[in-house]
């Protein structure tokens, strides 16, 4: 087997190559076993402004994995990485036109770094490579590489939604995006939605091109002993005694508004409004590490979640009580493990999302013979194989709040059989076997 290229806007921090915590580098551990791998994409740092930057590829092997990264200047992060891709596709793919904050000029930018990481990564290629590309930063790499003249296979994947096609064409360029796509020989998408949504828009466009699906899981094993064996750590030991016993919910998202959290809030200041008996004993944490936070969408958002939190805890709080736990930075994974274990039930609330992979998590982390309630929203791109959840609207905070009575005094046999349900699908569909469907595919793409 050749080797096998990832591209990706973000590309794990090296303190993070021995180790890797989660997502796509988990999966790539998995799948390449034995073969290697070059990563290539943007090193995580700003630099400034020169005549004609043309930026050095800094290289760094770690077991098989060479990683090969480059800066991105003050404008290019700007117009790039902050506009086109987070103020403008971002919301656009979440269903949330209104949000986006639409400008010509970003455009060009985007399009401009495309293709400078097709330049900077032409010369790293070798004869036999595989090319996989990641994520709605680099839709048109592909296009950006076949003009160079790249003929090896080259597969995309979109890890967030891909909307229908009577939205997208809110974009101006979502045609010129879309026949862009037609440079990949294999197009992976999460969901059957996504999917279909994408194909419909090659067809009014006319584009040749096909969207598959191939949904993203966790590594469960290890997930799971992690959870398990992490119950001995002191954090988690003093987490465990500040709960005194008392029923545990947990909530853990980056600080998007793609997750739903001030519906989530809502949802539960009107649970210990309508059921005053969990007050002053339930108690709620919610870990939401900031995201993005030079985007105005993001910023004004920790400001109503701020301003909701502290409105909660100042309403219904007592000297000895405080009924939610919030926290805008973040908790190590490996701490999260045994905190989901330890969680009588979690809220996995997204107005939308690519998949989400806490519900996954959670589900591996539970104590077989005593496992915990999810509560997870039909709009996670893992509802349609974890309908043994409880299901919420997130919109309807009522929803949210009857769900969390439910899960909170639903009986053990209950929440047995929903958990008996939802284990088989989380250890079927891995990280392992995401990663493994979609390079057999890409590699399959080409013999045809
Ligand atoms: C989502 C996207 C990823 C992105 C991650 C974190 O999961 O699909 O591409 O890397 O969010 O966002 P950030 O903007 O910090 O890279």
């Amino acid at each position: 087997m050749g080797r096998l290229v990832v591209v990706s806007n973000r590309v794990p921090a090296p303190r993070d190559r021995l180790q890797p915590a989660g997502g796509l580098a988990v999966a790539l551990r998995a799948a390449l076993k034995e073969g290697s791998c070059l990563w290539f994409g943007w090193s995580g740092q700003q630099v400034s402004e020169k005549e004609g930057h043309d930026p050095e590829v800094s290289l760094d092997k770690v077991e098989n994995v060479t990683y090969a990264t480059i800066d991105l200047t003050h404008a290019e992060y700007d117009g790039f990485y902050q506009k086109y891709s987070n103020g403008i596709l971002w919301p656009l793919c979440h269903y949330r036109a209104g949000l986006m904050d639409y400008d010509r000029k970003d455009r060009v930018i985007y399009q401009n770094v495309n293709e400078l990481f097709a330049r900077k990564l032409l010369p790293l290629l070798q004869p036999g490579d595989q090319i996989w590309i990641h994520d709605y930063h680099l839709f048109p790499l592909g296009q950006a590489l076949r003009d160079l003249g790249v003929t090896a296979p080259i597969g995309f994947f979109l890890h967030i939604p891909f909307p229908p096609w009577s939205l997208m064409r809110a974009l101006p360029e979502a045609d010129a995006l879309l026949r862009a796509m037609q440079a990949y020989d294999v197009i992976g998408l999460q969901t059957e939605d996504d999917a279909r949504n994408m194909n419909d828009g090659f067809s009014i466009v006319g584009v040749k091109a096909k969207a598959e699906v191939f949904p993203i899981g966790i590594d469960p094993d290890s997930f799971a002993k992690q959870a398990e064996e992490g119950l001995s750590n002191p954090d988690v030991q003093r987490l465990k005694e500040s709960l005194r016993g008392k029923p545990f919910i947990i909530g853990v998202d980056r600080l998007d508004y793609s997750k739903g959290l001030p519906e989530r809030l809502k949802g539960y200041e009107i649970f210990l409004e309508r059921y005053p008996e969990h007050r002053g004993k339930v108690v709620y944490l919610q870990v939401t590490p900031v995201s993005r936070g030079n985007v105005p969408e993001y910023r004004a958002l920790r400001r109503e979640l701020d301003e909701a939190a502290g409105r909660i805890n100042g309403t219904y709080g007592d000297f000895d009580w405080t009924p939610i736990r919030y926290l805008t930075h973040p908790v190590p994974r490996a701490l999260l493990a045994s905190f989901y274990r330890l969680a009588d039930a979690a809220l996995v609330t997204p107005l939308r999302d690519g998949m989400n992979l806490v519900a996954k998590e959670y589900v591996a982390a539970q104590d077989k013979a005593n496992p915990g309630v999810l509560i997870l929203s039909h709009f996670a791109g893992a509802a349609p194989d974890m309908e043994a959840a409880l299901m919420v609207n997130p919109h309807d905070a009522d929803d949210i709040a009857d769900a969390l009575h439910k899960a909170l005094t639903m009986p053990d046999g209950e929440r047995r059989a929903r958990w008996d349900h939802l284990e088989p699908d989380v250890w079927r569909v891995t990280a392992l076997t995401w990663a493994r469907d979609f390079i057999q595919a890409l590699g399959k793409a080409r013999l045809a």
